[in-house]
């Protein structure tokens, strides 16, 4: 098993192209089953996550070559609608199969899906999504039986604008005849992004961003060529490593408007920040200013993906602050971790009171889910001496080698094998 050596203590110079957005690529390549001819998806970000995505889709028939980054995929002879535990359980988005499954066969089996250890995430609002729609849905031996061959367009009042269920319902609908409304649909980016794939196709859909969006049902779809968005979460990431390092990196290839939460609270406390066309610069001493009360939520909001790696920050800030969790009722696994390193964080519920302190010390901490994971590293690039982060395999889920980019701009880590 890897685990990152990180000796703490350099400051962050240099520029960063960030790469396609995990949580853009997930719902798409799901949503690439709802077309019968050749769909090519540029700059394919090979994260674990994306990995496994692909691995559901072969494993249903989809014939999948990466062309140099550019990802082919051919999902005109597919054999199965069902997704069976062992790849379904590896990913949170295999349950978007459920929505392109009945999309395009108008039945599915979808064993549960997996995915970060952050609370509960049950699956109800898809489920009842479905049902909205006519969809027969039985839970029976850890799989979701679907049948939707009476299937109809109707309006979905979503109990909370759950992410995952706005983009299942939205493949659901995109072949289903008359006209489907999402209300409290959730607005992230990504939402936009999946829009744009299927009109790119050649679906009717339109309020992606509105908390309102609207499918008009097409015969068919066709293949297409698309680029997703750029990741924000790597770049908050990247960004906040740069609050606590102290130096001056810009980051290439995403959007400001899609940061304005975390530069909005950054700025002038914690770095400066320069936002022009398509780039991010931070520019900070190292001695970042505590951000007092910060509360994730549904974007616009602060998002949860940026929690951990905002707390981490807030442990070496001067003075003290208020974290809220919002999203996810378990979302605080790095703290004990962080802890270890020095860090003075007490959690009720889902706040985390943070006091920052003078330094962080090196320790060997151990990851637990994609975000926490991050945050550690985060943590062991300022602190004092040496620091071990293991079970990296969960920061892999969702970066790219992130020992390299960090390599990159001045820092002292490697990944070693046990
Ligand atoms: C997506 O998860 C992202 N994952 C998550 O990113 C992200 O944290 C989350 O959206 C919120 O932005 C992908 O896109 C693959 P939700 P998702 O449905 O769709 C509750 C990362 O680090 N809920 O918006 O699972 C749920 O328990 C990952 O990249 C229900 O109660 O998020 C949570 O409390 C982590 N019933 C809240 O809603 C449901 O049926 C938000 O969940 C669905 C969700």
């Amino acid at each position: 098993m890897s685990k990152l050596l990180i000796h703490g203590g350099h400051k962050l110079f240099g520029e960063i192209n960030i790469p396609a957005a995990k949580n853009s690529y997930l719902p798409i390549l799901a949503a690439c089953v709802l077309c019968e001819e050749e769909i090519v998806l540029h700059n394919y970000p090979d994260y674990t996550d994306t990995q496994s995505m692909c691995g559901i889709l072969s494993s249903i028939g989809a014939n999948i070559t990466n062309n140099g980054g550019d990802l082919l995929i051919d999902a005109s002879s597919l054999f199965s609608w069902g997704v069976e535990s062992e790849l379904a359980c590896q990913v949170r988005s295999s349950i978007f199969m459920l929505g392109a499954l009945l999309g395009r066969f108008r039945k599915a089996r979808v064993a549960y899906p997996g995915g970060c250890e952050i609370g509960a995430r049950p699956i109800d609002i898809h489920l009842s999504g479905f049902r909205k729609l006519g969809v027969k849905v039985e839970e029976r031996h850890g799989y979701i039986y679907c049948d939707a061959s009476k299937m109809h367009a109707s309006t979905v009042l979503l109990e909370f604008p759950s992410v995952g269920a706005t983009e299942s319902l939205m493949m659901a609908s995109v072949l289903l005849p008359g006209e489907t409304r999402l209300l409290n649909a959730a607005k992230e980016p990504e939402i936009e992004d999946l829009q744009n794939f299927l009109v790119a196709m050649g679906a009717d859909v339109c309020g992606a961003g509105s908390g309102e969006i609207v499918i008009k049902g097409v015969k068919k779809l066709h293949g297409c060529s698309y680029t997703p968005i750029n990741d924000r979460i790597i770049a908050g990431t990247y960004m906040i490593a740069t609050a606590m390092c102290g130096g001056e990196v810009l980051l290439k290839g995403v959007k400001a408007e899609h940061l304005r939460a975390l530069i909005d609270k950054l700025d002038k406390t914690a770095c400066v920040i320069e936002a022009k066309n398509d780039t991010i610069k931070v520019i900070s001493d190292g001695k970042p200013i505590a951000l007092g009360k910060v509360e994730t939520s549904v974007y616009p909001g602060l998002p949860t993906d940026l929690q951990a790696q905002i707390l981490a920050l807030s442990s070496i800030s001067k003075g003290s602050s208020m974290i809220v969790e919002n999203v996810f009722e378990s979302r605080f696994k790095h703290v004990p971790e962080l802890v270890k390193m020095g860090a003075d964080v007490h959690v009720k519920d889902r706040v985390a009171f943070v006091r920052g302190v003078e330094r962080l010390y090196g320790a060997s901490v151990s990851g637990m889910e994609l975000r926490g994971t991050a945050s550690l590293v985060l943590a062991g690039l300022v602190a004092e001496g040496y620091t071990t982060v293991s079970n990296i395999r969960h920061v892999d889920r969702g970066y790219k080698n992130i020992e390299n980019d960090l390599a990159s701009l001045g820092a002292d880590i490697k990944r070693i094998d046990d």
